[in-house]
């Protein structure tokens, strides 16, 4: 079968769905790799290391006709009248933000399989592109924090005399926000954290950071597939209260904060910036759906009253190679998933390969989306 692996290099995008390690062993499997002359190359991959691995260059946008395409964000309407109809698209092709894409998946004939509805349990772990690409948001948003904040992350003797460490607030410890608070522990930081979800206090404390414990209900994730829910308006209330304090004492404030096809969570609001010392630093991870703090601006930098807020929607290209590289072997796993005697198979009993797909045989089958879009096929 042959794999397409289009061109997406935008300003904003420097990674590549499929790298040449991953084109290889593909190679190995009973796919032929065709992929868009200039692809790879903003993520450190060019041409050639392609073709060395196996794969065939072709002029873009060609490799978006191919059997399967491999992307990383949603295609325009230009590059789906592209896909070939009965043919695969894998990708983060953002179902559940935007319901109407998967309509344009299915009058085109396409099998679209996102990343987004796959299911997050342990034998899906391989293959798990938001996991993946959140762990590069969390380490890349630490150092865009270091390299905009005046100060030492670390605490520093001298002979100019005793540095303090920079104290560094995490809202939200997911996936991105753990390895935020990894990263900033590795460069000397005092940490704290906070989150909804019970589970997330040990696996903060279990970083070395500090948990802060505010009186609002924790909530059992076992009981919601493993996300939080978004609080109600009282709850809400009482958080932004008791958040506040904390706030206006770090130096530096991450947030990761997010619920699954909703608006993100307001945890920091324009009084929180403003009880904040001059010269501190907000990262927003949350700006595509509109951010966790009241002053971001996606992709802008804002400063409020001597308060640096960044809200960028492009951070895991600052590690565009590693983020490549992990992305291609999610994508690696879920086609030797879905791999058969018979080559690739879409199917239904399986609950990863049920998961992914959101469109088939020119209908939307996903439920969440389905409901989405109003009940209508
Ligand atoms: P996410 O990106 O949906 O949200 C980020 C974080 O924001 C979450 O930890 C969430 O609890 C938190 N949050 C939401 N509203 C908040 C609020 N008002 N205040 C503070 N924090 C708030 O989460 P992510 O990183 O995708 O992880 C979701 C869940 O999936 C977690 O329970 C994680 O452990 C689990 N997971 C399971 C995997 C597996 O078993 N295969 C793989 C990866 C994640």
């Amino acid at each position: 079968m042959q794999i397409g692996v289009p061109n997406q290099v935008t300003p904003r995008e420097r990674r590549v769905a499929v790298t040449p390690d991953v084109t290889t062993r593909l190679a190995k499997q009973e796919f032929s790799v065709i992929v868009d002359s200039g692809a790879g190359l903003q993520a450190g991959f060019p041409d050639y290391l392609f073709e060395e691995a196996g794969a065939t260059i072709v002029d873009p946008p060609a490799a978006w006709g191919a059997e399967l395409v491999v992307c990383l964000s949603s295609p325009t309407d230009e590059q789906t009248a592209l896909l070939r109809p009965g043919g695969i698209l894998l990708g983060l092709l953002e179902p559940l933000d935007e319901p109407q894409r998967a309509e344009s998946f299915a009058a085109a004939g396409v099998t679209a399989l996102a990343f987004e509805t796959l299911p997050r349990t342990t034998r899906a772990q391989p293959m798990d592109v938001l996991s993946s690409q959140a762990t590069a948001a969390g380490y890349q948003a630490v150092l865009v924090a270091a390299a905009t904040h005046g100060k030492f992350f670390p605490m520093l003797t001298t002979a100019a005399g005793t540095i303090r460490p920079t104290k560094v607030l995490v809202l939200g410890a997911g996936v991105a926000g753990l390895q935020a608070i990894a990263t900033a522990k590795r460069l000397g930081a005092i940490v704290s954290a906070y989150d909804v979800r019970a589970a997330a206090a040990e696996q903060v404390e279990s970083l070395g950071a500090r948990f802060v414990h505010l009186e609002i209900e924790q909530q059992d994730e076992t009981k919601t597939g493993g996300y939080a829910r978004e609080l109600e308006a009282d709850a809400q209330q009482r958080l932004l209260m008791q958040l506040g304090e904390y706030v206006a004492r770090h130096d530096v404030v991450i947030t990761t904060a997010a619920i699954p096809g909703r608006r993100a969570p307001r945890l920091v609001t324009r009084e929180m910036v403003e009880d904040m010392a001059p010269g501190s630093v907000i990262v927003d991870l949350a700006a595509a759906t509109g951010g966790n703090c009241e002053l971001s601006r996606a992709d802008e930098q804002v400063s409020h009253n001597g308060v640096v807020i960044l809200a960028p929607t492009d951070l895991v290209s600052g590690v565009a190679t590693h983020a490549s590289q992990m992305y291609a072997r999610n994508v690696a796993a879920v086609l030797t998933h879905l791999l058969q005697e018979e080559g690739v198979v879409i199917d239904f009993e399986d609950e990863i390969t049920a998961g992914l797909c959101v469109t088939h045989e020119g209908r939307v089958v996903n439920e969440a989306v389905k409901s989405m879009l109003g009940g209508v096929d």
